[in-house]
């Protein structure tokens, strides 16, 4: 049988281990809520033990009080109704998911299984259970497939950019996310976003989508197919080969800290909408290239970063992209990002330098 306090909200965060999920089990305790963990270090089987997280469960037992963890497979749909109903929380996160793009194209089952069918699970379980909890869906940019990279570009000495005017402030949420190519990792997060967003419309509850850009921040275990900035600067330190895929390495993405992932978060579940869709990342302000991610990771580690070029770009990748940050501004005019780029790579760097001497 459960504890549960009386007084506290209670929080169930899924994907808890990893790096937005433990983020936002910080962020949401430190704001009074009690915390339940779902996550099975699924992430560990996806891509090896450089995915592990078990370090990160013991993080989040040491520092939230009550913390409570359940090593649930979100595709055990039995599993996830009784907890939910068991749970009764106050606000729902669901952060859990098969997270890269060229993985899913080797476990295509596993891959739409976790990321489509684990959040239906999550939202039935808590239509029948709590209705009135808001519910937030980390879904991501790659349900717009490969369509951002029809918008005129231009190519400057490090970095491409957008040469269309519509476009001078990022992409915004009324981009299409149809009949482009998404890969198969993107096309099961559309099915979860376009779900979300109907157990918003079509029965009411208090959902919304946020499509990511690149989400980090010092507690990420990247890895080189999913999550490049710390995989990035973590080839840096150790003195391996980062391999650049395609396009010159004037790729540009939007890094947003997985901390101002989290403040908006608590402001949308402090004052929730109905099926609300948001593109989030670090906007203009906080995008890179690969190059310039060269050019920063070597300042704040003193090490010339090693790298190879391979001319064949990744199936469907983005050439440039950053988030419109706008529309996210305009209905929560508290948020905004705190942690400009230069602070995200030195925490960063920070952080690996920790945990590799530890390891
Ligand atoms: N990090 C990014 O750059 C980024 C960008 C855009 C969108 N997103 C989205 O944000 C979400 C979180 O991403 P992240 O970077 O924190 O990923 P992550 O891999 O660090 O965290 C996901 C967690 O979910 C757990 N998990 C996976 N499958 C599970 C299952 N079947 N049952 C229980 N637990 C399971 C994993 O063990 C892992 O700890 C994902 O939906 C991802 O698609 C991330």
């Amino acid at each position: 049988m459960l504890k549960l306090e009386e007084v506290a909200k209670r929080a169930l965060i899924t994907g808890s281990c990893g790096l937005i999920g433990s983020e936002v089990c910080l962020h949401l305790s430190k704001h009074g809520y009690q915390i339940f963990g779902v996550d099975n270090n699924e992430r560990a089987v996806f891509f090896g033990p450089e995915g592990d997280t078990r370090w990160s469960l013991e993080r989040l037992r040491a520092q939230i009080p009550g913390y409570s963890h359940f090593d649930i497979d979100i595709r055990n749909r039995a599993g996830v109704i009784g907890l939910v109903e068991e749970v009764r929380p106050d606000a729902i996160v669901h952060t859990a998911a098969q997270p890269s793009h060229d993985r899913a194209a080797a476990i295509p089952f596993d891959d739409f299984d976790t990321n489509a069918v684990g959040t239906l699970n999550f939202l039935e379980a808590a239509r029948r259970a709590c209705p009135e909890a808001p519910f937030v869906h980390m879904s991501t940019n790659k349900v717009y497939g490969d369509l951002p990279n029809t918008i005129a570009l231009r190519e400057l000495a490090t970095r491409w950019d957008y040469d269309d005017p519509a476009f001078a402030n990022g992409i915004p949420e009324t981009f299409s996310i149809d009949q482009s190519k998404h890969s198969i990792f993107g096309a099961s997060k559309v099915a979860a976003d376009v779900m979300v967003q109907e157990y918003g419309r079509y029965f009411g509850m208090p959902t919304c989508v946020l499509r990511g850009g690149c989400l980090t921040g010092p507690n990420h275990s990247g890895v080189e197919l999913h999550g490049f900035l710390s995989y990035l600067v973590r080839c840096n330190i150790e003195e391996r080969e980062y391999k650049v895929f395609g396009y010159k390495g004037k790729q540009v993405r939007d890094n947003i800290h997985s901390e101002d992932v989290a403040n908006f978060i608590v402001a949308f579940s402090d004052a929730p909408r109905r099926g609300e869709v948001y593109n989030i990342g670090g906007g203009k302000d906080n995008s890179c290239s690969i190059l310039e991610a060269f050019a920063l990771v070597e300042e704040f580690t003193g090490k010339r970063q090693k790298y190879v070029y391979l001319d064949q770009n990744r199936v469907g990748d983005h050439i440039c992209y950053y988030s419109d940050l706008r529309k996210m501004k305009a209905h929560y005019p508290g948020w905004s990002i705190t942690r400009p780029l230069r602070e995200v790579f030195s925490e960063i760097a920070g952080s690996w330098k920790t945990r590799l001497v530890v390891a």
